[in-house]
């Protein structure tokens, strides 16, 4: 009775609708709600966006294996580079590298998220507790913002997942190298 009441407030002559049947405005109002229901379900076959918090078990490996892997072992490291010349603006890569406006990468893979020394991180980067593997900078790559929320990480993300492939595979190499390794 509420329903119909309020279905009927804004006609202009209440009493009409009220004569050619309320029912109809009933069954109207119905298609109404179920129509509004219909959005939803279209989104549900989407691919869900990796995030933090539903990143779930890693397999954690050294950079020589994940290197090996088909994706990685493929990339295009040059244009991995060319897509880390951004990064460099706040990340440094090598063995002894400062931290500066981001923490110092070098060896991060494998280490917990937010947890190098020396560094002030945001309180959500450093209470996540999810290790970098390249699955999970993948995911951060895309979209940290949403991957993250909270992060102080002021970055767009790279939309492409085979430019981020090709990062992937550049940092695994640049990022693990030692002292020695840059030495020579
Ligand atoms: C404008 C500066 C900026 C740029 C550009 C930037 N970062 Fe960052 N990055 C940050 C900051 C600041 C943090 C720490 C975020 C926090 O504490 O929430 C961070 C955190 C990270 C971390 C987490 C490290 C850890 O110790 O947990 C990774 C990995 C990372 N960035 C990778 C990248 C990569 C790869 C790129 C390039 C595609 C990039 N960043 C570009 C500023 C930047």
């Amino acid at each position: 009775m509420n329903l119909a009441v309020y279905l009927t407030k804004d006609h202009k002559d209440p009493g009409v609708a009220l004569k050619h049947g309320v029912n109809k405005v009933l069954i109207t109002a119905c298609i109404v709600l179920l129509a509004g229901c219909a959005p939803e379900d279209t989104t549900q076959p989407q691919a869900p966006l990796v995030t933090a918090a539903t990143l779930g078990e890693q397999t954690v490996l050294t950079a020589t294996e994940y290197l090996d892997e088909s994706a990685y072992a493929t990339a295009d490291q040059v244009n991995g580079a060319r897509q880390a010349r951004v990064c460099r603006a706040c990340h440094t890569f090598d063995a002894g590298g400062a931290n500066m406006i981001g923490p110092a990468l070098h060896q991060f893979f494998g280490t917990v998220a937010g947890s190098r020394e020396g560094f002030r991180y945001s309180d959500v980067l450093r209470d996540a507790g999810f290790v970098w593997t390249p699955r999970a900078l993948d995911a951060w790559l895309v979209q940290p913002g949403r991957f993250l929320p909270g992060n102080r990480m002021v970055f767009a993300g790279v939309s492409s997942a085979s430019d981020r492939n090709d990062l992937i595979a550049y940092l695994l190499n640049v990022t693990s190298t030692s002292a020695a390794d840059n030495d020579s």
